[in-house]
């Protein structure tokens, strides 16, 4: 699986961690930015990664921010992006098993690294259950 991944300066070292993690488990991952703790704005960087999941260039994306909800709310403009903000392990496994998110965002400065590791992970691992929650993703997008 290719999956890419940003954050802002407040999600800096998480994102760094993320990052690692991935690739010890042989994960093709792009990395979108930012490159230091240096103020930045979430918003280029939750563009940048949710366009990338959006044209479907890569399968799945992370972000993070400071809390998750700038990141969240950037992502979730973009088609076809379902962006789950889960800073628990009950969000994220239900945001695979019933919304099929395809973006995982976290709050780098509401949860530490240990559990942001166990987040990606059980996310990357849970499947989708499909069946009568394919036919409400159907009927997320508005034309
Ligand atoms: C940056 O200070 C902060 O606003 C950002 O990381 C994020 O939490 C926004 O939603």
């Amino acid at each position: 699986m290719k999956i890419i991944i940003g954050s802002d300066h407040a999600g800096f070292p998480m994102k760094e961690k993320v990052k690692a993690f991935l690739q010890d488990r042989g994960l093709v991952v792009e990395d979108a930015g930012t490159i230091s703790k240096e103020s930045v704005d979430y918003t280029d960087f939750g563009k940048k990664v949710a366009s990338k999941v959006s044209d479907n260039t890569f399968e799945r994306g992370v972000l993070i921010c400071g809390t998750g909800l700038g990141m969240s709310m950037v992502a979730n403009r973009f088609k076809g992006v379902r962006a789950a903000l889960a800073n628990d392990l009950f969000s994220a496994i239900m945001s695979r098993r019933h919304n099929d998110s395809n973006i995982l965002v976290m709050g780098g400065r509401l949860i530490g690294d240990t559990l942001a590791l166990q987040l990606v992970e059980t996310w990357l691992e849970t499947p989708f259950d499909g069946g009568r929650h394919q036919e409400r993703l159907a009927k997320m997008d508005i034309e």
